[in-house]
């Protein structure tokens, strides 16, 4: 039984003022009915404090980053290690979003390199994969984004495939308010667990969690979350609105 799992990429918003207020205002009106894995991925510049309220005020949330680099420490100016997240009590490291992808030239290469470093310090990744509109429309969506889970989770050993999240996110429906429809977005989560079993198994295709992100809202959370093989949200601009974010929770 894979319990659902709601994430919210705050980008680069907020201050680190700005967060500390925010998870204030989530802990007042924290509300967790379906008994959901929460998390939130703030800046790098409010993870600690972030971290803190969290523990303060023993909230059931998780805490993720939305990126880092591959190697544990060295000359590699400007970046953040594994190693570094997990020391202020980082769970989660969101890998592969396809703004990293698209204007920092992320390949699959380098987000199969950050998967493996992500496992190695023992945290969790949740790895995005999805077409853009121009590969939809061509009819190739589904070949492409099996072939991004393919390259991305290369030479990835069974005993860590199983902390793996994925996060299919079609890219037109990325910040547009247009979301694919729960069919769609459920047919591609199919396709992706189809794959995952070829390659792990039957038994842990069906523990890995696949989360649908592209403009999630709390008027389409419910009938997403009715679709067979979608286990979650990666939630981005909803996921700045305390009262937005929690109705998403309590799809
Ligand atoms: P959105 O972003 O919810 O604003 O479309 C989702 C994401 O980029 O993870």
């Amino acid at each position: 039984m894979r319990k659902p799992f709601i994430a919210g990429n705050w980008k680069m918003n907020m201050t680190h003022l700005e967060a500390i207020k925010f998870i204030g205002d989530v802990e007042y009106k924290y509300e967790n009915k379906n008994d959901c894995e929460v998390c939130v991925c703030p800046p790098f510049t409010a993870l600690r404090s972030v971290k803190n309220i969290i523990d303060s005020n023993a909230l059931d949330i998780k805490l993720g980053a939305q990126n880092m680099y591959y190697e544990e420490a060295g000359a590699f100016t400007g970046e953040i290690s594994p190693l570094m997240l997990k020391s202020i009590g980082v769970d989660y490291v969101i890998v592969g979003h396809s703004e990293r992808r698209e204007i920092f030239k992320e390949t699959n290469k380098i987000v199969n390199k950050k998967v493996k470093a992500v496992f190695v310090i023992g945290l969790k990744p949740i790895m995005c994969i999805g077409e853009s509109l121009s590969i939809r429309e061509s009819g190739n969506a589904e070949d492409f984004v099996l072939g991004q889970l393919v390259e991305c989770l290369s030479g990835i050993e069974e005993k860590d495939i199983i902390n793996l999240t994925l996060a299919y996110e079609p890219i037109w429906a990325i910040g547009t308010g247009k979301t694919a429809t729960s069919k769609d977005a459920n047919d591609m989560c199919s396709a992706i667990r189809g794959k995952l079993e070829n390659l792990f198994g039957k038994d842990i295709s069906e523990e890995i969690r696949i989360q649908y992100g592209g403009s999630v809202k709390p008027f389409n959370i419910s009938e997403l979350m009715s679709m067979t093989d979608i286990d979650g949200a990666l939630v981005g601009g909803a996921s700045l609105k305390v009262d937005d974010f929690i109705a998403i929770v309590n799809y």
